[in-house]
């Protein structure tokens, strides 16, 4: 069986060479050189191209390199039998926890604003917040989003979560469902979503959701574009009800030049680099579905497709 790589753009050669570094003689082919459809059963992905599945008839598995699986599940020609399997990894979730922190202080100690100060030569201390001045409330309470919230709690954050079921966590006090939403928004200062790309998440960030945040709020977005109304976060902020924000995914990537956030003082951006899998050490789990695969061993970090996530 081959390893079938079907990857619009980013980091083709990093798979293969990692892939082929652990296990020489694999098998690695990357579409459209992907050989006769019939022999495709296990597909390495990112951002393939629409509806290209469905000529595999024997597909049985296709992984994620990334922690999300929106951009396989939003395919509506997926082929039914078909598993998808999604990276859990302790760097990527290490970036994440290290690249949100960083965030979450930058903003704090205004670091932006004294960079554009530094600019113009302007030397103007300010006040500024402490982490026992500011509860943060992190969006999505999973593999990434724990982390986050253990971390900023360790260093002196109050921190709540959000998720769609009840869990206990040492120190965080975790909202669970709809109906818990408005109250965990209301203590939120700062609000971080990692939240998974679903039907029920999409837009979630938007004008009534920001409006029930504290005044001030800082929004952070590291999950996915599609959470976010544009338009809404530059209103609530151009308002005066939000601070500003910190966005690393866009509904459209690149974010085109002609896009509002770039401009606008409030908003920050990086391009989608909260945190990247490491080929070097994921394949470990890739080389481990695909041995499950060939023994008909259950797989493992497996989507529901009903959930989305
Ligand atoms: P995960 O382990 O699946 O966790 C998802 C969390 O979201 C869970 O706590 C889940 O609740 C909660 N959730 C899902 N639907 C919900 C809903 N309708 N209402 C309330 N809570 C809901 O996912 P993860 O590994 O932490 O990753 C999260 C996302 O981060 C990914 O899907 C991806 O989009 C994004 N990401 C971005 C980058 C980047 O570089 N910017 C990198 C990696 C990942 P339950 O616990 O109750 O199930
Ligand atoms: C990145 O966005 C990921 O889902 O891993």
């Amino acid at each position: 069986m081959s390893i079938t790589i079907v990857n619009q753009g980013r980091y083709i050669s990093h798979w293969v060479n990692a892939l082929k570094e652990k296990r020489p003689g694999l098998d690695v082919r990357v579409y459209p050189d992907a050989g006769s459809p019939e022999e495709v059963e296990f597909v390495l992905s990112w951002n393939h191209p629409m509806g290209v599945f469905k000529q595999f008839p024997n597909l049985k598995c296709i992984a994620s390199t990334g922690a999300g699986v929106d951009h396989i599940l939003k395919d509506p020609e997926l082929p039914e039998q078909v598993q998808i399997t999604r990276i859990v990894d302790e760097n990527l979730t290490r970036d994440m926890t290290m690249f949100t922190t960083a965030l979450v202080l930058n903003y704090m100690r205004g670091l932006y604003q004294y960079k554009a100060a530094e600019n113009i030569k302007e030397w103007k201390p300010k006040r500024y917040l402490t982490a026992k001045d500011v509860t943060i409330g992190v969006m999505g309470i999973g593999e990434l989003g724990a982390s986050v919230a253990g971390q900023l709690s360790s260093i002196g954050f109050k921190v709540n979560g959000w998720a769609r079921t009840e869990k206990q966590l040492q120190s965080i006090n975790v909202f669970a469902g709809n109906a818990a939403l408005d109250d965990f928004l209301a203590t939120a200062d700062i609000l971080i979503c990692l939240l998974p790309l679903t039907k029920e998440t999409a837009n979630i960030l938007n004008k009534s959701t920001f409006s029930k945040l504290p005044k001030n709020a800082f929004v952070i977005n590291v999950a996915r574009g599609e959470h976010l109304v544009d338009n809404d976060l530059i209103e609530m902020i151009d308002l005066g009800h939000l601070a500003g924000a910190s966005l690393d995914v866009f509904r459209q990537e690149p974010l085109p030049e002609s896009h509002p956030f770039w401009a606008h003082p409030k908003i920050n951006i990086t391009p989608h680099i909260a945190s990247i899998t490491n080929p070097e050490t994921a394949v470990t789990q890739i080389l481990e579905n695909y041995d499950r695969l060939q023994n008909n061993q259950p797989l493992l970090n497996v989507v529901s497709q009903t959930k989305g996530y």
